[in-house]
């Protein structure tokens, strides 16, 4: 059986179109019915609490979501990543509980910096990607330079599957390569609302760029796209509804169903009878005065049922899940089944953590699923020292949630936090005080990242004792060497064979 499942996230720089494109994604999917929606609901979301005010100061968004629609049988699960550029590791996690990804780019802008990270990371964990270049309704740049741009940026073959007839004032329509049909704009908007027409006659020097656009590019092949070697590139116009129904019926043909997960040296395949699961993220309630949380749960297999007995492997003992969450668009749902693919919200009072794996048997335990070496580090200093001890449980908590890593130095009293984005600094700062009562600053620290240190237990124990000043624990207790530059780290790896300096730990 194949599954109808579809599980994407949509990557992109920040102002490309991604809010635009999901809003209309959505009510394709008949999930929303005036577009609009996905904001004016996001906005209601931001006022719920204090710490989210950095999100309206800034306009951004930092927490994910999920938004599941469907369409012609097929259930589409999107899950949003944060776009700004201070991103967190939460947009790393999320792509990790993805099959397949959107980029989407602006027309008159091309790759931009977000856009090749985020790309990074897919293609990390081999993530076929769909393009959407977006608002051909404005001008922009030539077919060709775009193309080839995501070509060489990106080191992968693109196959165009359609092109606008002109651009900005120029523009007549999107041609669809698979027909030969034309997506006409109507009304005084200019938006698509469903005209299509043959391909008449073109203006000589379109008909020529068209002409080579089709014949100049390799042909859709579903094997290289699933690799993670091509790209079909689709042209349209979020805002104008143009390539939307398209990108969606390529989301629903192309892109792959559930993927089998990695669990050590086994891989889980989606057909496994038993239901289960990792956590890629952990969210606190929008409440800051209940400190109860969601935990984000990928289904990897079987079926789940409400009421479910499954084993945190961070916790060893089953937990009955009640009343799991299903995130619909237009509100959330109770579940009463899940598949392979979908995400499933689970409330609980720390048990679940980042990384966890959820089974049945409490015999899987997923892998993979990275922390990154923070680029960031900051001393954490208490404003009034007797909340050493709230203090602690705050940075332990936000860590378990993936908001900032936490080093304990081996030496001295003050501890550092660790975090990818500046953004994160902010919103650590802001929670500690809202939530936890604790007024802290952060200041420089000497280090400058962070790695952790593997090896037989001899040689880590030897290494240990002769370097104390730089190293730390992170929260499970793992030995971490403290950085002062990227420098450092070469020279202790070379200084230090026997041992591991790695950039990231999986759990
Ligand atoms: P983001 O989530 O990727 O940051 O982008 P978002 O959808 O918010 O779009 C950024 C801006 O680009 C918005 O304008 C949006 O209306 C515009 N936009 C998105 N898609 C298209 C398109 O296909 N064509 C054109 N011409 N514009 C598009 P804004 O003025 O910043 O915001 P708003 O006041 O319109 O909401």
């Amino acid at each position: 059986m194949t599954s109808n499942r579809r599980t994407f996230a949509i990557i992109s720089h920040p102002d490309a179109g991604k809010t635009t494109l999901t809003e209309k994604l959505l009510l394709q999917g008949g999930a929303i019915h005036l577009a609009g929606e996905v904001k004016a609901r996001g906005q209601a979301r931001r006022a719920r609490s204090d710490w989210m005010k950095i999100e309206q100061q800034r306009g951004i968004s930092v927490t994910s979501s999920v938004m599941t629609f469907e369409k012609d049988g097929i259930t589409f699960n999107l899950l949003d990543t944060p776009g700004h550029e201070d991103f967190s590791e939460d947009t790393y996690r999320t792509l990790t509980a993805v099959d397949s990804a959107v980029m989407v780019i602006d027309v008159a802008k091309g790759i931009e910096s977000q856009t090749k990270k985020l790309f990074e990371v897919c293609r990390l964990r081999n993530v076929p990607i769909i393009t959407f270049v977006n608002k051909v309704d404005r001008e922009g740049r030539s077919l060709f330079e775009i193309l080839d741009e995501v070509a060489d940026a990106l080191a992968l073959d693109v196959s165009p599957q359609s092109a606008p007839l002109g651009m900005g004032g120029l523009f007549t329509g999107v041609l669809d390569f698979a027909d030969d049909t034309v997506a006409k704009p109507e009304g005084d908007s200019r938006e698509y609302r469903g005209k299509r027409e043959p391909l008449g006659d073109l203006p000589d020097d379109l008909a020529e760029e068209i002409e080579l656009v089709r014949e100049g590019y390799p042909e859709f092949d579903l094997e290289a796209y699933r690799n993670g070697d091509l790209t079909p590139v689709f042209f349209g116009s979020a805002l104008k509804n143009f390539g939307v129904e398209e990108l969606i019926d390529a989301i629903a043909k192309w892109a792959p169903p559930p993927r089998p997960q990695p669990a050590g040296e086994e891989q889980i395949s989606p057909e496994r009878d038993e239901v289960t699961g990792f956590i890629f993220k952990v969210q606190a309630n929008m409440d800051p005065n209940h400190r109860d949380r969601i935990a984000f749960m990928r289904q990897v297999s079987g079926t789940f049922k409400r009421g479910m007995k499954l084993t945190p492997s961070g916790f060893g003992k089953p937990i009955a899940i009640h009343s799991p969450i299903l995130f619909f668009a237009q509100d959330r749902e109770l579940a009463d089944t899940a598949e392979a693919g979908d995400i499933i919200g689970i409330p609980n009072h720390g048990t679940l953590r980042v990384g966890d794996t959820l089974s049945e048997t409490n015999k899987v335990r997923f892998t993979g699923l990275p922390n990154f070496a923070p680029e960031i580090l900051r001393r954490v200093a208490l404003v009034d020292p007797t909340k050493t001890k709230q203090l602690r449980k705050a940075l332990d908590d936000l860590s378990e949630e993936g908001v900032i890593q936490v080093f304990y130095p081996e030496i001295g009293a003050q501890w550092i936090v660790g975090v990818v984005g500046q953004l994160q600094l902010e919103v650590l700062i802001s929670r500690l005080d809202a939530e936890y009562k604790v007024a802290a600053n952060l200041e420089a620290s000497p280090f400058a990242t962070a790695r952790w240190i593997k090896g037989a237990q001899k040689d880590l124990d030897e290494f240990e004792k002769y370097n104390r000043a730089t190293l730390a624990k992170d929260r499970d207790g793992d030995l971490v060497f403290m950085a002062k530059s990227p420098w450092d780290v070469g020279y202790q790896q070379e200084k230090h064979p026997e041992l591991v300096f790695s950039a990231t730990k999986e759990r």
